[in-house]
């Protein structure tokens, strides 16, 4: 059975987490930084020397098209995301669009050709930490966002992702098209794989997400004079605010998840009482109509919180999608790759967003997943095995054939 080359794999998720290295071993690559171009350029290059036809869309993802033998069936696309968070590790996104790579690199070397075009695909900023919303790219390809509502978003400077993207050369122009199915192999980003020793997770859905800014507005006051009844102190809502989402998505457990990883105080003054605080929420669950109700504790608890301190609190949604499942005729290809390589496997839901819930939309979808040390991701300590990287690549390889179909001509 034709089998992904590991060590080459490896080699290129390595020279590529060098672009953006951070000191603890992990990559910081903001999405539209000079990093993020710098990774873009490492990928093109690649994509170019394995005669991969390069197109850049409007909202700059990039398209690496390798042909098929018939022209009438559209893309098997494979990818992920090449930015990172801002102390993440090497694995989050790069192994999806490396495997793709991998993935092609290996056929060129056997010689086979598939009858459906390959199209590996790097989608432009999913982390949504330096640009709201997350999966920008795969939103604006499956039509979920409008173009020119993600290009007018601003990072916390005041750049917007159409002054970013035009920075790092990465407007382009390729119409958008269809997808014949997309697969995307990525780490899990949590325990359960490596507890359950599964080298391959089949994933059958994602959870669904909420993200807000919440917006608290006091008034600023000299930390001295000002007698702490005056007060309307508005980082003590933001503060209370933090802890009622914790207890709301402990109260939707074990699924609910619900984080706060984002503040920024105004002034920042030692000596005044903050006026002004934006923070971010972040809530996920399985069940829509769970989300929904998390959605509606999150409003009273920061009405209730405002009215308390006599503080305003503004609650704005930027991004979300419901819970979503993948094409089971998709997971099946994957399944019965994992099976035929006799690789451990479980199927799993994604507790991550990945671009692969807006591809769904437009497309047929699994994803493949392969454990990461310790569940630890978002981090620059995060970490997989070389092993399990070459079963994720092998198990994709044939997902993507299987859908793909081979071709009798070989060149
Ligand atoms: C993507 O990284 C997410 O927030 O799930
Ligand atoms: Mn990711
Ligand atoms: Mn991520």
């Amino acid at each position: 059975m034709l089998t992904t080359d590991a060590e080459r794999l490896w080699n290129s998720l390595m020279e590529l987490a060098r672009i953006g290295a951070t000191p603890k071993g992990g990559v910081r690559r903001l999405a539209l930084s000079d990093e993020d171009r710098r990774g873009r350029d490492c990928f093109r290059d690649w994509c170019r020397a394995a005669v991969m036809q390069v197109e850049i869309d409007a909202i700059g993802n990039i398209f690496a098209r390798r042909a098929g033998t018939d022209r009438d069936l559209a893309p098997v696309a494979i990818g992920s995301h090449l930015d990172s968070q801002p102390s993440g590790g090497k694995f989050d996104g790069a192994y999806g669009v490396m495997a793709g790579l991998e993935l092609v690199r290996t056929l060129d070397d056997a010689g086979v050709r598939t009858r459906a075009p390959l199209e590996v695909v790097a989608w432009t900023n999913e982390e949504g930490s330096r640009f709201v919303p997350t999966c920008m790219g795969s939103g604006v390809f499956a039509g979920v966002h409008s173009l020119e509502h993600v290009l007018q978003q601003r990072d916390v400077d005041g750049v917007t992702v159409r002054d970013a993207l035009g920075r790092i050369g990465y407007d382009g122009t390729a119409s958008p098209h269809r997808l014949g199915a997309y697969f995307e192999a990525h780490i899990e980003q949590g325990p359960i794989l490596e507890r359950e020793a599964r080298a391959v997770g089949l994933v059958t859905g994602v959870l669904g997400l909420r993200w807000y800014d919440c917006a608290w507005t006091g008034q600023d006051a000299h930390a001295g004079p000002t007698p702490m009844p005056a007060r309307r102190d508005a980082l003590r809502g933001a503060a209370r605010l933090v802890e009622a989402v914790h207890a709301l998505a402990l109260r939707s457990a074990p699924d609910g998840r619900g984080t706060v990883g984002f503040v920024q105080v105004a002034p920042n003054s030692r000596n005044v009482v903050p006026g002004h605080v934006r923070m971010s929420v972040d809530l996920r669950h399985p069940d829509d109509a769970a989300l929904a109700a998390m959605d509606a504790e999150l409003r009273s608890a920061a009405a209730a919180i405002a009215s308390e301190l006599g503080l305003e609190c503004e609650v704005r949604e930027v991004a979300s999608f419901a819970s979503c499942r993948f094409d089971a005729g998709c997971v099946e290809q994957v399944r019965a790759a994992a099976k035929a390589f006799g690789y451990s496997h479980l199927e799993i839901v994604s507790g991550a967003g990945h671009d692969a819930v807006y591809v769904a939309r437009v497309a047929p979808t699994a994803m493949v997943f392969i454990p990461c040390k310790d569940g630890i991701s978002h981090n620059e300590l995060e970490s997989a095995r070389p092993e399990h990287v070459e079963a994720g690549a092998n198990v994709l390889l044939h997902a993507v054939l299987a859908r793909a179909g081979v071709s009798a001509d070989r060149r």
